[in-house]
């Protein structure tokens, strides 16, 4: 029986397009007639880190088309955080994997470094492509080399990438469903006049206690004391009329729908919208880690040499650590939480909307 009848088993090989996926290795050192022994460990890795970007990429397409509608639906959320967590599991691998790679020696590197130019991981579409849909705008990049990012890749990548700049960004479809977040202001209940009261004490508190504190030079306590009051107006513009100015990338409604959400997430209902934002951060945080996490492995490889793709190597990768964030919003809420001690009381009828409270029929038996 031919292995293409319908009838035919299927085989492991054939499954995972193994002679394919086996048979795309080609050292350009063996080409060269100067076989390195390590460029099969440099091309593997590379490969396996592409793999798992185009998995990474499998999941933002369910997440964003999930959370694109007018409405997200109930159903939908569990399994958009999932994905969002399935992402944070690949990212940690990722980051571990450079420890196979490291495994190469900076000598070892040389021997078929040179082979390399002008390829570098800095045309790898597929990142590009994840920086992009999660929310890296064009104007938040790391100069780089004096070019625009895309500059060096094909016709056919650029076309991807100006496809994926002008479809929707999850750090938009963030802000829009947070922007409906029921609860956050009722007739009951205003969240933004309460909580903004606690910090505002809170805050006001905490610049006292520095003015008072003798153990620091009056220059220190005027420098933090100033520290505190100009967290005190960041906090302040969350609630702001919409057409002043904001120091927030999220909208007005969305930082205040996010402080709600963190604040009170022991609430059952805002249970899997706490682990949503908490998954967006760990996105944020391990693509960072990995960031920094490659400077390093770089700066050990080449020091301070010029990368393959021409750029300033660790210190241009560095900056992109520092500068390349998305969802830094939700870091900074972080500064205007309170103890739950201090948390306005909600009203027990909101308490009951935000509840799963069930009441046992009676059996009438
Ligand atoms: C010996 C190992 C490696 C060295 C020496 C190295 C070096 C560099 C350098 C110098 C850059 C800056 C651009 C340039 O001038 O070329 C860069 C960018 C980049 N590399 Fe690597 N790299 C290594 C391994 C990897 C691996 C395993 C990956 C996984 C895919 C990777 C992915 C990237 C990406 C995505 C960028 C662009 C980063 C950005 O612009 O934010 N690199 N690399």
């Amino acid at each position: 029986m031919s292995k293409s009848s319908p009838k035919s088993t299927l085989y492991y090989g054939d499954y995972l397009k193994l002679p394919t996926l086996l048979s795309a290795q080609g050292p350009e050192s063996a080409r060269h007639g100067r076989g390195a022994h390590d460029e099969m460990l440099f091309i593997i890795v590379h490969q396996t880190y592409e793999l798992w970007f185009k998995q990474i990429l499998h999941e933002l397409d369910r997440v964003q088309a999930d959370f694109g509608g007018e409405v997200v639906e109930d159903e939908y959320l569990g399994r958009i955080v999932h994905g969002l967590e399935r992402i944070n599991e690949i990212l940690k691998l990722l980051i571990q994997q450079l420890e196979v790679l490291e495994t190469m020696t900076p000598l070892d590197f040389l021997d078929f470094r040179d082979f390399l130019f002008p390829a570098s991981g800095f045309q790898s579409a597929q990142f590009r492509l994840i920086e992009i849909r999660l929310g890296l705008g064009r104007g938040t990049r790391a100069e780089y080399a004096g070019k625009s990012f895309d500059a060096t890749l094909s016709d056919a990548d650029r076309a991807r990438i100006a496809a994926a700049e002008a479809g929707p960004k999850l750090v938009d479809q963030l802000d829009r469903w947070l922007s409906r977040t029921p609860f956050v202001h009722r007739p009951d209940y205003d969240f933004s006049r309460e909580y903004r009261n606690a910090v505002q004490s809170m805050l006001e508190d905490d610049a006292a206690r520095v003015r008072a504190n003798q153990a620091m030079s009056p220059t220190q306590r005027e420098a933090e004391a100033r520290g505190i009051e100009e967290s005190l107006a960041e906090f302040q513009a969350i609630f702001a009329p919409a057409s002043d100015p904001s120091p927030w990338q999220m909208s007005r409604a969305a930082v205040q729908a996010a402080l709600f959400i963190i604040v009170y997430r022991d609430r059952p209902v805002l249970q899997l919208p706490f682990r949503l934002l908490a998954a967006l951060m760990n996105v944020d945080e391990l693509l960072t880690l990995w960031r920094y996490r490659h400077a390093l492995m770089v700066q050990r490889m080449i020091g301070v040499k010029i990368g393959t793709g021409g750029s300033a190597g660790h210190d241009y990768l560095r900056e992109t650590a520092g500068k390349h964030r998305i969802f830094s919003d939700l870091f900074r809420l972080s500064t205007y939480l309170i103890p739950r001690s201090r948390l306005p009381k909600l009203p027990r009828e909101l308490e009951d909307a935000m509840g799963y409270r069930y009441t046992a029929e009676p059996s009438g038996r």
